[in-house]
């Protein structure tokens, strides 16, 4: 049986946010090179986002690049770089078909142009879709997002269309990349890492946290549902106690 079976519909997570990790290693055990790895990536995203789907999450953040993966070999990012070009084109038809529409954050004035292009064209394309939002991060970091908020920010004070009194934690959402979503209620990491990476540092304040030891490629629906499944087991408390908690109107 299916742990899909499991699953609470009315306690469904809105936004999952996943740090797809450990492509590299999963072709290096495979005696392979780590663009395959990444190649085969690629078909865990698709299962992913059809799991989501199915079980009705209103967004899927995927981790797909960092500002730090800038650092990486070039020959290893002119490949992803390629391959994220390839994926967003092959697959922005079965995301019509199946109503998801594509998002994303991140530094996107970095990426090459011909990325940059393509992921604006889905952008579009997908623009009608109103099932699951897929967000691809790329050039993505939480330091990098929120650095950029503050300049923005600083630039309403500085021309006196912001009082610096009026900052709350609402002005500084509204900066950011996910300034229209929720923030995740569960991150999921593969691969066995046990750290956030610069990932939506600031969104993740309450997140539930779901780690697993498989690696990217071999991350299949049965274990997105385990995630969703274990994240419903748990108890959410928010700075309150249990009793608070399972109190209505306290
Ligand atoms: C995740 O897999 C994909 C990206 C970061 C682009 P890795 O490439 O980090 O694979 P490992 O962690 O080295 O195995
Ligand atoms: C995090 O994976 C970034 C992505 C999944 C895109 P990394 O493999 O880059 O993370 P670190 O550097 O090992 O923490
Ligand atoms: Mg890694």
């Amino acid at each position: 049986m299916s742990v899909k079976n499991l699953i609470n519909s009315d306690k469904i997570p809105q936004h999952v946010a996943i740090i797809m990790d450990g492509n590299g290693r999963w072709a290096k055990t495979k005696g392979n090179n780590r663009i395959f790895g990444h190649q085969n990536g690629v078909n865990a995203v698709r299962d992913t986002v059809e799991a989501a789907s199915e079980i009705g999450v209103k967004y899927l953040t995927l981790y797909a690049f960092s500002t730090e993966n800038w650092n990486r070999p070039k020959l290893e990012i002119n490949a992803l770089m390629q391959l994220l070009m390839k994926a967003i084109r092959e697959e922005t038809p079965r995301l019509i078909k199946n109503n998801v529409r594509i998002l994303s954050i991140g530094d996107l004035d970095s990426l090459p142009s011909r990325v940059k292009s393509s992921l604006e064209r889905a952008k579009a394309d997908t623009a009608h879709c109103n099932g699951l939002s897929l967000v691809l991060a790329l050039s993505y970091s939480g330091r990098w997002e929120i650095a950029n908020a503050a300049k923005q920010i600083a630039k309403l004070v500085a021309n006196n269309l912001l009082n610096a009194d009026d900052i709350d934690e609402k002005t500084i959402g509204k900066y950011l990349n996910t300034s229209n979503m929720p923030d995740p209620e569960l991150i999921i990491r593969t691969s066995g890492e046990y750290r956030i990476s610069n990932f939506l540092l600031w969104q993740i304040a309450y997140s539930e946290f779901y780690f697993l030891s498989k690696f990217w490629p071999d991350f299949a629906k049965e274990d997105f549902f385990e995630a969703i499944y274990n994240y419903q087991q748990r108890e959410r408390r928010f700075g309150k106690i249990s009793e608070q908690v399972n109190q209505i109107d306290k």
